[in-house]
């Protein structure tokens, strides 16, 4: 429990034994002054109950925290402390949350897609004007692909992949990292992603599946292969999936699912309708979701 605080607090295991001691002092001092002032102020057994317990929480909301910033500054971790009640303040709304340095971080996100691009285009506008999230590249394997005509509309540099390079060599991470991207979203792209790219981006690659995973998910469910499949086997309905890419199809942590029902007179075609406005409604958004906890903007 210790050594989580620890890399919680981001200390070391020295200056956690001073804090927690801070913490100690603070705590034997903090009983001793509201014991002194009690004295003080003539409070006694009589006292009406409400004047003793408004002493008690006035001592603790701020006698202790001052004897604590004190304690700490005498123990040489005033800018811990300092940084603990300032994080305080801001949560009982007593003084405006400044932003942090990774507050101003822009997070850099490559979009890897090689078909028509739809849901592509939707993120690029989703995150438009946002100077907290850029879409920094569009990467393709397909030169005929739509998603190539997105890119250039809104301005988006692209890199074409060729498949040896990708799955065999390095993953183009020299090319992601010269380009600064920290993010990356499959949004119908077909390629196995290799070992290599997910070692230089652990937990930042997530992918979307037209499907309720586990089921129909795994090499060759993609397109209308997983629509026709679904449709086939009767099921009442389908859906969406986002999760994290591993060295498997489709196989990754499940960060979200939405599902749509399927009735009778559905298609392969009306059900990827159904499910596109699905992408639509939910991708961004949880994209959006996931960079705010994980990836520290
Ligand atoms: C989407 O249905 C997505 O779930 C799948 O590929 C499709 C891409 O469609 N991975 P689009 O190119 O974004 O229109």
């Amino acid at each position: 429990m210790f050594k989580r605080l620890q890399q919680k607090w981001g200390i070391s295991g020295a200056q956690f034994w001073v804090i927690f001691v801070a913490f100690g002092l603070t705590g034997i001092t903090t009983a001793f002054i509201t014991r002194y002032i009690t004295g003080w102020i003539g409070l006694t057994k009589e006292t009406f109950w409400l004047w003793k317990v408004l002493l008690r929480i006035t001592m603790l909301v701020f006698g202790y925290q001052v004897v604590l910033l004190s304690y700490g500054a005498l123990l040489g971790q005033w800018a811990f402390f300092w940084k603990y009640e300032k994080l305080l303040l801001q949560k009982l709304g007593m003084m405006p949350s400044e932003k942090t340095e990774s507050s101003f971080k822009t997070v850099n996100m490559a979009i890897f897609a090689s078909g028509a691009g739809s849901n592509a285009a939707n993120i690029i506008r989703y995150f438009k004007n946002r100077p907290d999230t850029k879409i920094g590249l569009i990467v393709c394997n397909k030169p005929e692909a739509g998603v190539l005509g997105i890119a250039d509309k809104n301005g988006v540099p692209t890199l074409l992949i060729e498949k040896d390079r990708f799955a065999k060599g390095d993953a183009y991470l020299p090319e992601l990292q010269k380009t600064g991207i920290d993010f990356v979203v499959l949004a119908g792209f077909l390629w196995k992603v290799p070992a290599a790219l997910i070692a230089g981006y652990p937990n930042k690659i997530i992918n979307i599946h037209p499907a309720l995973l586990p089921k129909y998910g795994g090499k060759g469910m993609y397109g209308s292969k997983v629509h026709e499949a679904v449709i086939a086997a009767g099921e009442k309905e389908s859906g969406i999936t986002i999760h994290f890419v591993n060295e498997h199809y489709d196989e990754g942590a499940t960060i979200f699912q939405a599902s749509c029902s399927i009735d009778h007179a559905d298609t392969p075609e009306t059900l990827a309708a159904k499910i596109h406005d699905l992408e639509y409604a939910h991708f961004p958004k949880q994209i959006d979701e996931l960079l705010a906890k994980h990836v520290g903007k």
